[in-house]
């Protein structure tokens, strides 16, 4: 049994009325009281923290933002700051999902400046890494994970990495309902760990390291249970409160 308390984490994407939060948030909280090692934290859309917070408050439950700005305020039209998302109560950030990264040309490096950003704002960043399926037929995996990963480390050094968790999402199985097989995803975890570990064993057994890419309550136990997956980081099935609990519940 891991020492490191599993986290799921619900990225909603751009999802979700206030209606459709209200009724998700309070279906969720009805069932926090099940989840008995799980920490259970949603990430929704910016416009929808203010609500989610307030309902969350007093809570089990944390939240936070999918993205946030390299900078703390300012002219910068359209960004959402850090602190901004601090000042809501949030506990997490998502940093460098592959969608920021695919979509929105987010490079290795600004997602390294945004990791900065977080916890300079008091918030832990949840970095994502993880390779196409291209790389993955190509035998990559490891040295474009390794890539991601080193960025964050040589901007920040291995020490800022304690305060963080780190999410490894191919590409491939992100809403494709193609999950990584059990095996395939510790393969990939295992690696990072051993990375962290060369580097700063405290950090690789303190760190953190979730699943993303088509979890859900019905493969969620199998691939929790593998030694080095420690939660998820769960899109679509987020969006039903008894689908993300139940995958809470495994964790
Ligand atoms: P998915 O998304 O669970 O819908 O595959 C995971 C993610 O993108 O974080």
């Amino acid at each position: 049994m891991s020492k490191r308390r599993p986290l799921v984490a619900g990225n909603w994407k751009m999802n979700g009325s206030q209606a459709e939060s209200t009724a998700l948030v309070n279906g969720i909280k009805q069932g926090l009281a099940s989840v008995n090692t799980a920490e259970v934290a949603v990430c929704p859309p910016f416009i929808l923290i203010p609500l989610v917070a307030t309902l969350l408050k007093g809570s089990n439950a944390v939240w936070g933002g999918q993205n946030l700005s390299v900078h703390k305020s300012g002219a910068y039209t359209g960004e959402t700051a850090g602190p901004m998302l601090k000042d809501y109560g949030s506990t997490y950030v998502i940093v460098g999902h592959s969608e920021r990264r695919s979509y929105y040309g987010e490079t290795d490096k600004l997602v390294a400046e945004k990791f900065g950003a977080a916890q300079a704002a008091g918030l832990i960043p949840i970095l994502c890494i993880g390779e196409t399926l291209a790389e993955r037929e190509a035998n990559q995996t490891e040295s474009v994970v390794a890539r991601q990963l080193d960025a964050v480390i040589q901007m920040h050094g291995i020490a800022a990495l304690k305060n963080s968790v780190l999410a490894y999402e191919p590409v491939w199985a992100i809403g494709t309902g193609k999950t990584a097989t059990p095996q395939q995803a510790q393969d990939v975890h295992a690696f990072i760990r051993g990375r962290l570990a060369a580097l700063d064993k405290g950090v690789a057994d303190g760190m953190r390291i979730l699943y993303g890419g088509s979890m859900k309550a019905s493969n969620a136990k199998e691939l929790m249970a593998q030694p080095d997956i420690d939660g998820g980081l769960i899109g679509g099935a987020s969006l039903v409160a008894e689908e993300f609990l139940n995958i809470c519940r495994a964790a």
